[in-house]
Formats: C-alpha cells, sequence, structure tokens
C-alpha cells in the first residue's frame, strides 16, 4: 500500500476549495481504504459516496467509519463501467486509480464517465503519479503526468483550475511524486 497515508490532506483541501457547500454530492472513486471519506464526514459533507473495485477495501472502510458508514454511499463496481445517473455529482475525487488505466480505451471510458455523471459546473479532482513518479505501482504498470497531459486526457470540456506537485512518502519511506489537478466541467458544452 504504497499510496496509502493517513489523511489525504490535499484532497481534503482542494475539496474544499472548489466545493464548500456541504449539501454537494461527493465521489470519491476507487477510495479503498482511504481515510477521505471520514475526513468528509467529520468536516461536515452530507452526501459522501465511495466506489471502489475491491469489495475487501469497501468493507475495511465500512469498519472503520462505524455507525456513520449508513450515512455514506458505498458502492461496488469498475469506475470505467459502472451505471452512474447523469449529471449527479458536484464533485469527483480520485487519487491513484486513473494512473492505472494503461489502454487508450479505458481512458476514454473513464472520461466518458466523468462526463457523463458530473453535474455543469462540477469540479474534478484527479491526482495520478507525476512525470518523475513510479512507473509501477503495486507491481502492475502505470501511466504518469503533466498537468497538459492529464488535461489532454480529459479535453475541453473540462477547464483547468489549478493542480499542483506533491511528494508523497511511502510507509516505508520512499517518496513518490504525485500530481494533482482540479478542473471544472464545462457548463457550457453539451454533454453525454
Ligand atoms: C492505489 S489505490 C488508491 C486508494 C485511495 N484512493 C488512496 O489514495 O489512498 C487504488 C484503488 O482503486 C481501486 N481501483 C482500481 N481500479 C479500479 C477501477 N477500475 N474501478 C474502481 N476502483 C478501482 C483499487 O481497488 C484500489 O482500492
Amino acid at each position: 500500500m504504497s499510496w496509502y497515508r493517513p489523511h489525504l490532506e490535499t484532497s481534503l483541501r482542494l475539496i474544499e476549495e472548489s466545493q464548500p457547500d456541504r449539501d454537494g454530492r461527493i465521489i470519491d472513486v476507487g477510495g479503498g481504504e482511504s481515510t477521505l471519506v471520514d475526513d468528509l464526514l467529520s468536516a461536515g459533507y452530507s452526501h459522501v459516496e465511495v466506489l471502489d473495485l475491491s469489495p475487501t477495501a469497501l468493507q475495511f472502510s465500512q469498519r472503520r467509519v462505524g455507525e456513520l458508514a449508513a450515512r455514506v454511499g458505498w458502492h461496488c463496481g469498475d469506475v470505467t463501467r459502472y451505471p452512474f445517473e447523469p449529471s449527479s455529482f458536484d464533485l469527483w475525487h480520485d487519487r491513484a486509480v486513473f494512473h492505472f488505466l494503461t489502454s487508450s480505451e479505458e481512458r476514454a471510458a473513464y472520461v466518458q464517465q466523468v462526463a457523463h455523471s458530473v453535474k455543469p459546473g462540477g469540479h474534478v479532482i484527479v491526482a495520478t503519479f507525476g512525470p518523475e513518479g513510479p512507473t509501477r505501482c503495486s507491481g502492475l504498470p502505470v501511466e504518469r503526468y503533466s498537468a497538459e497531459g492529464l488535461h489532454d486526457q480529459f479535453g475541453p470540456q473540462f477547464e483547468p483550475v489549478r493542480h499542483l506537485v506533491e511528494t508523497h512518502r511511502t510507509p516505508a519511506g520512499a517518496e513518490q511524486q504525485f500530481l494533482y489537478c482540479l478542473c471544472k466541467v464545462s457548463a457550457a458544452e453539451r454533454r453525454a
């Protein structure tokens, strides 16, 4: 679990900056065992959802969250295929999932899912390995991105707001470069 950190401080800061309204609907895709859901609940967010491919990771988080887990929407499935409702989220968060998508078909399906399920004017936060980040994670190949390269994957209907680079120290003490991009879904474009 090289990606693990006790709290996703940068994610939380970008979420609070772009989605100050605590009633907004937020989804953390590939949330895994991360404590972001706990921290969002503590910060007063009332519509938090977590999606992950792994039922084990979801159960781990549900147990950790405890009684408050009943207030969270939990979804088990593949983010590239999950039947999200159209224009349903105010904010989409992904830390360390998109970079596992190594085929252009998977990436296009992911972007289509974001375009379909995030409301016009909503925000998208995607954190991947940066240009100097690792080339593999958990034994799997990953893609590394610059801000421009990541934005190219998403296209013009996603308006860049800002990006930042973070050095993550893994639980084993190694350093990994992460790139965080925050963008806004264009309210003008007609979307899927
Ligand atoms: C590297 S971990 C990151 C976990 C968490 N976001 C964090 O930053 O600590 C990636 C997570 O994404 C999940 N995942 C990988 N591919 C996925 C997919 N196609 N759809 C949904 N979840 C996926 C994995 O099960 C795992 O929990």
